[in-house]
This record gives C-alpha cells, sequence and structure tokens, in this order.
C-alpha cells in the first residue's frame, strides 16, 4: 500500500464497536432477564454449539463456563469506559441495546423501567464528551423466553414484539440516539440461526425452509421499525447490518467463477438486496425452488417491506472468502467462519481468519456499485494474543498494522473509487468476550480488560499501545496512518 496523507471528509464518524451481550455483564441485574448469550458456553465449544443442530438453550454449570454473565461489567464501569473513549477522540460509539433489560422475556406488554434507565445513563455519558451513539436494536441477544416458548423467529409473532419493544427505545431515546440499525449481521443465520435467529435446526431437520421463512419475519420486522424511526425521530437514520466477506474464485475457470458469484449473491446479497432495495432479488426464486423453499408471507408484507427501505448500510468486514467447485477438506482454510478455500496471497490471524484490507476496497465498491446508498464499516477488527510486558504496556503493533492497512483501504475507496462513507467503528474498541468462541483471549480492543478466559482477572483497563495510535489517526481524520 503506498503512503499517501489524505484526511477522510469532513465529520467522518470515527468510534468503536460493541454488543451489550459480549460486554454488559450484570447479567441477573436490573431485572433483565435471561437472553441466548446468557446460555452459551465460552471457550471452543462455543463454536461446536452453534454449528452442530440440536442445542437445548440450558444452562449447565457443571460442564461449561458462562464468560457473558460478568463479561467485562461495562454494566457498573461505562463511565470509565466512555471516558477512554473519548480520550481517543470517539465521534461514535456503537453499542446495542439488550432485548432482555427493556422487556425481560420478550413478551411483556410494559417496558423495564430500570433497563431504559440505564441506557438513558449510557447515552448521557456519551453526549457528555460529545460522543454520538450508534445503536444495534437486535446483536445477538434475544430473549431466552421467545427462544423456548416462541421458537425464535420461526414464529411470526416475534414481528409484533419487536416492533413493540422498537417502538419503545425509539421513543424513549428519541433525542438521544439519531443512528439506529436494526439486526447485527442478518446473514449470518445462513451460518449460525442459533445466536441471530433464535432457534436450532433439529438433528434431521432441513435448515433451508425455517431460516428462509425466518429471514422473511425480520424483514417484516425490519421494515416495521424504519417505519417507526422515521415517524418518531425525524432526521434519524436507520440501516441493515450485513456480514459481507467478498466472494472471490480461486481462478479464471468460469465455472469457479460462477460459482464464486453464486454465493455471493445468495450469502452477501440477498438480505441486502431486500432491506435496501426493497424486494427479493430475481435469482431467489431458483434457488428457492431447488431447496424447496415456499415462503409463508401475508398480505400487506410485500408493500410494507418495499416501503420502508434503510437508510445506509453498515457491515463488517473481518475477511474475504475464496471459492471453487468441488472442494476438499484439504482445500479449506483452517479458522475462516466462511468456509472458503485457501488463498495462498492471504497471512492469517491468529484464529486463522484471513487478513485481505484489499478486500475491504473491494467490498466497498461493490456494495456502492449495486446500491448507491452510504456505507458505514461498523465491524472490523484484528481479534489477536496480547502480551502484557514486564513495564506493564501491551505493544500491540500487529493490530495497529492491521488497522492501517484497512484505513488505508477506506481511504483509497473514498478518494479514488468515489465510494460514499459514513464512518469506521472498529469492532471490540475495548477488549470483550469474542462471540464465537467465548473467549477473553480473544482480543481486539484498544483497551486492555484484565480479565481471562478462566474467569479470572481484575477488570482493570489498560491503554494498548494501539490506543494512542488511534488516537492520533481520528485527531488528524485519517491523515496520520503512517507515522
Ligand atoms: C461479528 C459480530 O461477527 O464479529 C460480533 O457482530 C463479533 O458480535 C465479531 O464479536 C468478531 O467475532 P468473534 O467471534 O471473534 O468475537
Amino acid at each position: 500500500m503506498t503512503q499517501k496523507s489524505i484526511r477522510f471528509p469532513e465529520g467522518f464518524l470515527w468510534g468503536g464497536a460493541t454488543a451489550a451481550n459480549q460486554m454488559e455483564g450484570g447479567f441477573h441485574e436490573g431485572n433483565k432477564g435471561l437472553n441466548i448469550a446468557d446460555v452459551l458456553p465460552g471457550g471452543k465449544v462455543r463454536l461446536k454449539v452453534l454449528h452442530e443442530p440440536g442445542f437445548n438453550f440450558e444452562i449447565d454449570e457443571s460442564k461449561y463456563s458462562y464468560p457473558n454473565h460478568e463479561a467485562i461489567d461495562f454494566y457498573h464501569r461505562y463511565k470509565e469506559d466512555i471516558a477512554l473513549f473519548a480520550e481517543m477522540g470517539f465521534k461514535v460509539f456503537r453499542l446495542s441495546i439488550a432485548w432482555t433489560r427493556i422487556f425481560p422475556n420478550g413478551d411483556e406488554l410494559e417496558p423495564n423501567e430500570e433497563g431504559l434507565a440505564f441506557y438513558d445513563r449510557v447515552f448521557d455519558e456519551l453526549h457528555h464528551y460529545g460522543i454520538e451513539p450508534v445503536v444495534t436494536i437486535s446483536h445477538y441477544e434475544m430473549p431466552l423466553n421467545l427462544v423456548k416458548e416462541y421458537g425464535g423467529w420461526r414464529n411470526r409473532e416475534l414481528t409484533t414484539l419487536f416492533e413493540r419493544y422498537a417502538r419503545v427505545i425509539l421513543k424513549r431515546y428519541q433525542t438521544k440516539v439519531k443512528y439506529w440499525m436494526t439486526f447485527n449481521e442478518i446473514n449470518s443465520a445462513l451460518i449460525m440461526p442459533i445466536m441471530s435467529m433464535g432457534f436450532a435446526i433439529q438433528k434431521e431437520e432441513d435448515r433451508y425452509q425455517p431460516i428462509y421463512q425466518a429471514f422473511h419475519h425480520q424483514f417484516v420486522a425490519s421494515a416495521l421499525a424504519v417505519k417507526a424511526c422515521h415517524e418518531i425521530i425525524p432526521g434519524s437514520k436507520i440501516g441493515c447490518m450485513i456480514l459481507y466477506a467478498p466472494v472471490y474464485s480461486v481462478d479464471a475457470n468460469p465455472l469457479n467463477q460462477l460459482h464464486a458469484l453464486q454465493e455471493e449473491r445468495i450469502f452477501n446479497y440477498f438480505c441486502g438486496d431486500v432491506q435496501v432495495r426493497g424486494e427479493y432479488p430475481s435469482f431467489i426464486q431458483d434457488y428457492f425452488n431447488k431447496h424447496g423453499i415456499e415462503l409463508a408471507i401475508q398480505a400487506g408484507d410485500l408493500e410494507l417491506i418495499r416501503e420502508y427501505t434503510v437508510d445506509y448500510i453498515g457491515f463488517s468486514y473481518y475477511m474475504s472468502r475464496t471459492e471453487k467447485i468441488d472442494k476438499t477438506k484439504d482445500d479449506m482454510t483452517q479458522g475462516n467462519i466462511l468456509f472458503g478455500v485457501k488463498n495462498p496471497f492471504l497471512k492469517v490471524s491468529d484464529w486463522g481468519w484471513e487478513i485481505d484490507p484489499i478486500g475491504l476496497r473491494i467490498s466497498l465498491n461493490k456494495l456502492y456499485d449495486r446500491y448507491k446508498v452510504p456505507l458505514f464499516v461498523v465491524e472490523n477488527g484484528l481479534g489477536a494474543y496480547d502480551k502484557v510486558e514486564e513495564d506493564g504496556s501491551i505493544q500491540d503493533d500487529y493490530r495497529i498494522d492491521y488497522m492501517r492497512e484497512h484505513i488505508a483501504a477506506m481511504r483509497d475507496a473514498i478518494h479514488e473509487d468515489g465510494v460514499d462513507l459514513m464512518g469506521y467503528t472498529s469492532w471490540g474498541c475495548i477488549d470483550l468476550v469474542s462471540a464465537s468462541t467465548g473467549e477473553m483471549s480473544k482480543r481486539y480492543g484498544f483497551i486492555y480488560v484484565d480479565k481471562h478466559d478462566d474467569g479470572s482477572g481484575t477488570l482493570d483497563r489498560k491503554r494498548k499501545k494501539s490506543f494512542f495510535w488511534y488516537k492520533d489517526v481520528i485527531a488528524s481524520n485519517g491523515e496520520k496512518l503512517f507515522s
């Protein structure tokens, strides 16, 4: 990557991103109800649970630990953490609201005042430092009661319950929050429906039908939330949120190219096409026929989806994916959660995720070419092992290198390719519990949290080397990437 000094556009939204279940802790406090993340075990066993059929959504403390219960205790330490974000110069802070703090079981008629008051305090603290919140309405933390009693998003009733929840928070925080997103990484359900749709695929069950029906319910719910957001908060912006990994063909063989294109459409574009363009894409009908999928669509659904499209696309970017037809086990990457084949041009992270900054520029171009709406990189970062040196410092140059290259890719997409990019919130700006593995040792933060996989640690916060680097990047509006 060449060394250039070009600033980002005025008003670019620099910041960091988190989710309630991975950071707050206080899982029983303030009348909060249990959610999905509360029953997911810590450690690599979590990946197994997420991918194998038949998970029972029960807590079993004799066998597993549950790191999300305490997480990093943001629930009690938010003031200290927000002060650190302010010190880095954050313009925005992305967080999610835990549905179970507002509706502990998800189906009450009246919200829980203690939960609402908690986020009032958090938003007030952010505004005290001039930081705008960016709020995800649902980030892998559906009320457990909705999982057990309703079957998660399989059940149409959830659209009503979600709309009630969305309207309550939109109204309550109408003067405090202007940037919203509906469902975190909505398309991730194609690989892990447990986290984002609140149901496990049962043994012997065909996975396609329930997942696509649940998508339809979420699209209706998303449209209802967009409608409510625009009604309640004029001038607000509400986006979708997609897990985006550009799909490369392994070579120029047209059959591999076609396969990559088809994978890209199903995984990357299907949800965006519905939420941004307001209609089911033409390619999906053939896919539905092939897999015997028949959607139950009620009168008025398609009109609602058409009318209430999102204002921007939020997306996460961690890796690209390389595909070929007829891949064997030996071709596969070890770590990528998206199951591509190995790309010989890319290095991998400590967790085997392929590192591809150019892929971010490609993603920005592809998304903007297709949709022509503002984009927002709401997650990107390096999960790595960090070491605390004897002098107490954390020299995370590998994280700085990673971020520098990714930020430079965004800069080039803006200045050389004409992409409209609103902002960048790096994932896990403070160390938190990993979503896929429940580990603390998979650290993303600029701020180190003294908490370990076995649950030990003082929870003290420390500034890493990357903290000071990111602070300079923000202060120079992206100009000081290379010093
Ligand atoms: C995204 C999620 O998939 O990636 C986050 O929105 C998650 O919740 C992040 O934490 C990084 O993944 P992981 O598994 O390393 O925590």
